[in-house]
């Protein structure tokens, strides 16, 4: 049986990974700053999360959401005392596009309505109603076009206060990435979250922060929302939150009440998804992850800033994108098969970096120095660039 060929490939095969490196089967190793798609939070293979996941395996891997499962428990109290959100009420999942499809869910569920506010260039995920809200034509089958979906210029607040005041009644909620991840890396400006906030508590619709590729403490705040100061109804979780197990899940507003049979799904909440989750936060907790992401970010992007040839650098913690100019667009390809470093993209000609939380200082500087030497043997011409300075953070 052939498998369904959707993904162009790198012609790579993965077979060993350890914080921020990975091996293929020859046993090249590469520098992984691409994190498998901002997944690997914690690093690949944490010990604590593998001694955790086994220690599970051994006594329960699943069971369904028909008993009383109290790791689920522990999973809510240890995130809303991470994330600070501990009036909050999660439910759990198994991915982004199922978090955003249930927020969006709830969302009209809670307020009786139908429409959708989403932004340009946003992703939300692959489901029907996610996909509905995501701004990319080419993966929206006819089944999931909808008129209940009205897209807005990101970060535009006059457009935004328009469509409130044309659509106030009928609004069931506002989905937005506080950092755009497919789009480009694109931060959410503050005075934009808040006057999302303001407009869905003057309008009883619901605020649904995508912290599925932004938060985790990416960022350097728990959900980069947080840099707002305004609290959302719904936040949405995968990637990170597992850090490779497939798990996602959505906090949830007090004042938004459940009903049985209201959201359910299998899979989400077993017992083995919640053993990775809980390893995922007590490392990001023990080793000060989101601080670090922060420092470790700032100094990435103050030293990639100074590179001339590469503009627009940008992003917060270790979210940052830059984009490629033209003469040195082959950028990515060198650096992963000259160089072996995974980078992320975004269409048209913007490299994301999304490395695991737990990068070190000195992988930093080892991916910056073979940036300055890609860039300069694809632009050989140049002058000289830089070396690294080594000083302060
Ligand atoms: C912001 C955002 N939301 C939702 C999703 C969908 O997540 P998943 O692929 O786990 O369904 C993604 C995936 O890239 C994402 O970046």
């Amino acid at each position: 049986m052939k498998l369904f060929d959707v993904y162009p490939l790198n012609n790579i095969t993965i077979t060993k990974a350890q914080g921020s490196y990975v091996w293929d089967e020859n046993g090249v190793q590469y520098l992984d700053m691409y994190g498998g798609h901002a997944v690997i939070s914690i690093g690949h293979t944490h010990p604590h999360w593998v001694k955790r996941i086994e220690e599970q395996i051994e006594k329960i891997a699943f069971y369904s959401n028909s008993v009383i499962i109290p790791i689920q428990q522990e999973l809510a109290d240890k995130l809303g005392k991470i994330s600070g959100k501990e009036n909050y009420q999660l439910f759990l999942c198994n991915s982004g596009a199922e978090a955003n499809e249930n927020a969006l869910k709830l969302a009209s569920f809670h307020t009786g309505r139908k429409k959708i506010v989403a932004f340009k260039k946003s992703f939300h995920g692959r489901t029907s109603l996610a996909v509905a809200a995501t701004d990319n034509p080419s993966i929206v089958a006819p089944v999931n076009e909808t008129d209940n979906v009205i897209f807005l210029p990101f970060n535009d607040e006059k457009a935004l206060e328009k469509c409130f005041n044309a659509n106030g009644k009928e609004i069931a909620a506002v989905i937005v990435e506080g950092i755009q991840g497919v789009g480009g890396i694109n931060i959410a400006k503050e005075s934009f979250l808040q006057l999302i906030r303001s407009l869905c508590t003057q309008h009883g619709a619901v605020y649904i922060a995508d912290s599925v590729q932004c938060g985790y403490g990416r960022s350097g705040k728990f959900f980069s929302h947080d840099y707002a100061e305004v609290d959302a109804d719904i936040y949405t979780m995968a990637k990170g939150m597992g850090n490779g197990f497939p798990v996602g899940g959505i906090l949830i507003a007090p004042n938004i009440h459940p009903k049985y049979g209201m959201l359910g799904t299998t899979f989400g909440g077993n017992h083995l998804a919640c053993a990775a989750a809980l390893a995922v936060l007590e490392v990001i907790e023990e080793e000060k992850l989101v601080d670090v992401a922060k420092q470790r970010g700032m100094y990435l992007l103050n030293r990639l800033k100074a590179i001339d040839e590469i503009k627009n650098v940008r992003g917060r913690g270790l979210m940052i994108g830059f984009d490629v100019p033209e003469e040195i667009k082959d950028l990515k390809k060198k650096l992963l098969f000259d160089y072996n470093i995974f980078t992320g993209e975004a269409k048209p000609n913007v490299i994301r970096l999304l490395p695991s939380l737990s990068i070190t200082r000195k992988q930093v500087d080892e991916f910056l120095e073979t940036l300055k030497e890609a860039i300069a043997e694809l632009k050989p011409t140049a002058a000289p660039v830089d070396t690294i300075q080594k000083d302060a953070e």
